[in-house]
């Protein structure tokens, strides 16, 4: 069942949002709970592979402190599976006024993915002021983070894209970020073979970075 969150609260509740990329419909439990124990639980599934929503609907069921949302939510139809799966966000890799309308009328929290003034104009129209910026350290990072402060003072962003545990404390520490997105807290090789333990003290750490 979806609980009813705002985009800012999807992004306060932790310094970073894991990018989850899970192959095996198996891994989505122990991977949330080890994510969870690690003090991280806003947890963004990619809709990437063919078991994505399968995924999300498992997490949704047996990892209750899990707030479980949906990644790579490219078009209507992805927020429609999404929701049916009971993600309870959708985080978006660009912004189309289509993919906002369907996630509105879903009362799905949407962080929508923008990387120009434009984009984010476009999203601001719509009502959206808590952004994803996509791809972050590939377009300008820290940089372009300051230089939107001046005409886009009203908006908090997430950048994602290219953050490591070493560049995030600069991107954490701007009064335009409510936090930081990244793939590194759920590594392949340690997903592939269930290495929970790791993956927890690598939440751990993310939870601990100062914002
Ligand atoms: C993504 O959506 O894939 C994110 O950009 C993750 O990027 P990262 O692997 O560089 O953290």
């Amino acid at each position: 069942m979806a609980v009813s969150l705002s985009p800012r609260e999807v992004m306060e509740d932790a310094p970073v949002i894991p990018v989850i990329v899970l192959h095996e419909v198996a891994h989505a439990v122990p991977l949330a709970r080890a994510l969870v124990a690690g003090g991280i639980r806003m947890l963004e599934v990619t809709l990437r592979t063919p078991v994505a929503l399968a995924c999300i609907e498992a997490i949704a069921r047996d990892v209750p402190d899990a707030v479980v949302g949906a990644g790579t939510v490219r078009s209507a139809a992805d927020a429609q599976a999404a929701a049916m799966a009971g993600a309870c966000f959708a985080v978006s890799p660009g912004y189309t006024h289509a993919v906002g309308k369907a996630c509105h009328d879903l009362g799905l929290p949407l962080l929508p993915g923008v990387a120009t003034g434009s984009e984010i104009m476009a999203a601001q129209e719509d009502g959206h002021l808590a952004l994803k910026f996509f791809p972050a350290l590939q377009a300008g990072g820290a940089a372009m983070l300051k230089a939107w402060q001046g005409p886009f003072g009203d908006v908090v962003f997430c950048p994602t894209g290219g953050v490591t545990p070493a560049n995030a404390p600069e991107l954490l520490a701007l009064p335009n970020v409510a936090c930081v997105g990244g793939s590194w807290l759920t590594p392949a090789d340690a997903v592939a073979r269930g290495d929970w333990a790791h993956i927890t003290a690598l939440a751990q750490q993310a939870a601990a970075l100062p914002r």
